[in-house]
């Protein structure tokens, strides 16, 4: 159940500064790393010779070189030179991987490299915004199957429950949830109205009072989730599911992008990072609420870890509820788009 055909986070860009780092995506193993002019690179993982993992290797210029018996890769795992001997022997270049750097990640595509346009990367409409803050969080390793995340990220009533010190609260708990399909995803999305504003919120909120809050969920194919909370003084919220206007001066808008890389059918990473429209240049709102996302995140951690070994455990086919309407749409919609690169 894992899309080859994809752009996937592969690191954070930093991530590749200080030399070569090895990651499992969509079950290959791959060795990333930055070249003299800048721009990642990644190959498949292994030597062609004795298979050490060219993580334990170094960069020289733009090549990649083996740290057992230094044979060189170009970023396109063509084996350019084996020490001792004049010709390269038949079997020696390794695979490569289409990469790109953009949004502070360094992205992957997995399938067939003909078919990887850069164009098809995610839009992050306010990056670099002067009008917006920034804070981004680690590169998160769950113990669960990449779809269990996607679940819950398509599932915003689990606020309530997992989150009830942070994003939750009690009145938001059985407000039902509108679910739409799109081309690119399934998005699920609701106004809870005339409620406190719940802790996380708190002190980034523009005005005192009760509040409507927009939680809409867009999850895209095959892993990637951009989050939207929009919280406004109480009766001033849309009044469709989404919302179609401009905020006004006093609404907080926060844009989370969550994004998912499957290493293999048990373990995943999570990257994350948010733009908000308050305070922008305050950096220590930004610390401030790196820790917070942190926290809460750490709580759907611990949850799906323990959901993955309850599956694990009990592996009988279990019941679904009225709040699995959009993980059920996105999962029957991926199985066919990876049924179909199957083919
Ligand atoms: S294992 Fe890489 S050169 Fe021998
Ligand atoms: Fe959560």
């Amino acid at each position: 159940m894992m899309l080859k055909n994809a752009w996937y986070v592969a690191a954070w860009a930093d991530e590749i500064d200080q030399g070569p780092i090895e990651r499992q995506i969509v079950g290959d193993h791959v060795v990333l790393w930055r070249r003299d002019d800048g721009s990642p690179a990644a190959v498949s993982a292994f030597c062609s010779h004795r298979r050490l993992s060219l993580a334990n290797g170094r960069v020289i210029g733009n090549r990649i070189v083996c740290g057992y018996h230094g044979l060189e890769f170009a970023a396109d795992g063509t084996c350019v030179t084996v020490p001792c001997q004049h010709a390269v022997p038949k079997g020696a270049d390794i695979r490569g991987y289409p990469v790109e750097q953009r949004w502070g990640l360094v992205w992957i595509w997995m399938g067939d490299a003909a078919r990887a346009d850069p164009a098809t990367i995610i839009d992050v409409p306010h990056w670099g915004s002067a009008d917006w803050g920034y804070n981004r969080g680690a590169a998160m390793p769950y113990d669960c199957h990449y779809l269990l995340i996607t679940d819950n990220l398509l599932d915003p009533s689990h606020v309530a429950w997992v989150h009830p010190t942070s994003f939750g609260g009690a009145d938001g708990s059985n407000v039902p949830m509108r679910v739409r399909e799109g081309a690119a995803g399934v998005t699920v999305s609701r106004w809870i109205r005339d409620a406190p504003v719940t802790p996380f919120y708190r002190d980034l909120v523009p005005f005192a009072g009760n509040a409507d809050r927009l939680q809409q969920y867009e999850v895209r194919y095959p892993a990637l989730a951009v989050i939207k909370a929009v919280i406004v003084p109480a009766g001033t919220g849309g009044a469709k599911d989404d919302w179609g206007t401009t905020p006004g001066a006093d609404a907080f808008v926060m844009d989370s992008y969550n994004f998912i890389t499957p290493e293999n059918d048990h373990r995943s990473r999570y990257y994350w990072f948010q733009l908000r429209n308050v305070r922008p240049a305050d950096a220590d709102l930004s610390d401030a609420m790196s820790a917070a996302v942190l926290a809460a995140f750490s709580e759907d951690l611990a949850v799906l870890n323990e959901v993955q070994r309850g599956m694990d455990s009990a592996p009988a086919s279990a019941i679904s509820i009225a709040t699995d309407a959009g993980p059920l749409r996105f999962r029957h919609r991926l199985a066919q788009m990876v049924a179909a690169e199957q083919g």
